[in-house]
């Protein structure tokens, strides 16, 4: 059993992008596979495997943006789906998708998904090279902004993508500690909407007002509403299951 969706592709518009980019695809959640009627080879691939293309030929343009290479990627984890199909989601190996990213996009910085995995070891870090920057509670300069990030859930630590609460926190604020442009989270923080959920103790560390005021970007959980800000000025943008283009 399957069933057919659309995926949700937004554009939304920021006072500052990394240098030499003129569009930032921001996208978490995409747990499908492409349609049988799409497949090069007949095996469905991850959504994530096709959007990069099906994005730089078909949507990018109209946005009046023609040369990928001035395009980046933002990736907030949780990119797989069974081949069966026969449920949505599962836990299996990411790696493809965001090299699928890097072939067509300038750069991608990323986090991990509590479902991702990257080749055969599911404790290793993935083994990828600029322009891939994959994000753990570290943070990268590019484009002359610092991006940081932290992957996966609040959780057991002996299962993949987990930190439990302390570390989870703990590695949260010490990113914090610097000013950063983009903070990249999987889980992250409820907004103040009714139904924006997320994690209260991720939301009370970044709404302090000494949290200097950037752009979060998290997935995992679903909001209709995908845009939030809190009264210190940061501002959150959850991508599950949604692709916003920003330029
Ligand atoms: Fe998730």
């Amino acid at each position: 059993m399957f069933y057919e969706d659309r995926l949700p592709i937004h554009h939304g518009r920021v006072d500052r992008l990394p240098e030499g980019i003129s569009a930032l695809v921001v996208t978490a959640d995409l747990q499908g596979r492409e349609r049988f009627q799409d497949s090069p080879d007949g095996t469905p691939r991850l959504l994530g495997e096709a959007v990069p293309q099906r994005l730089a030929e078909d949507v990018l343009p109209t946005l009046g943006i023609e040369n990928p290479h001035h395009v980046a990627a933002l990736l907030a984890g949780d990119f797989y789906t069974v081949p069966a199909l026969d449920r949505r989601g599962g836990t299996g190996d990411v790696t493809a998708v965001w090299r699928a990213f890097g072939e067509q996009f300038s750069w991608v910085a990323g986090v991990a998904g509590n479902h991702d995995v990257f080749d055969e070891d599911r404790k290793m870090r993935p083994r990828f090279h600029s322009p891939l920057h994959y994000l753990d509670g570290d943070s990268i300069n590019v484009g002359n902004m610092r991006i940081a990030g932290i992957g996966g859930i609040i959780g057991n630590p002996s299962r993949p993508q987990r930190r439990t609460e302390a570390d989870y926190l703990t590695t949260l604020e010490q990113l914090l500690d610097e000013p950063n442009e983009v903070l990249l989270m999987h889980e992250g923080p409820d907004g103040p909407g009714p139904r924006q959920r997320g994690d209260s103790r991720i939301r009370e560390l970044l709404e302090r007002p000494r949290t200097e005021p950037c752009l979060v970007v998290r997935g995992h959980a679903h909001w209709d509403d995908p845009f939030a800000e809190y009264s210190n000025g940061l501002q959150i943008l959850n991508v599950d299951a949604r692709v916003v283009i920003l330029t």
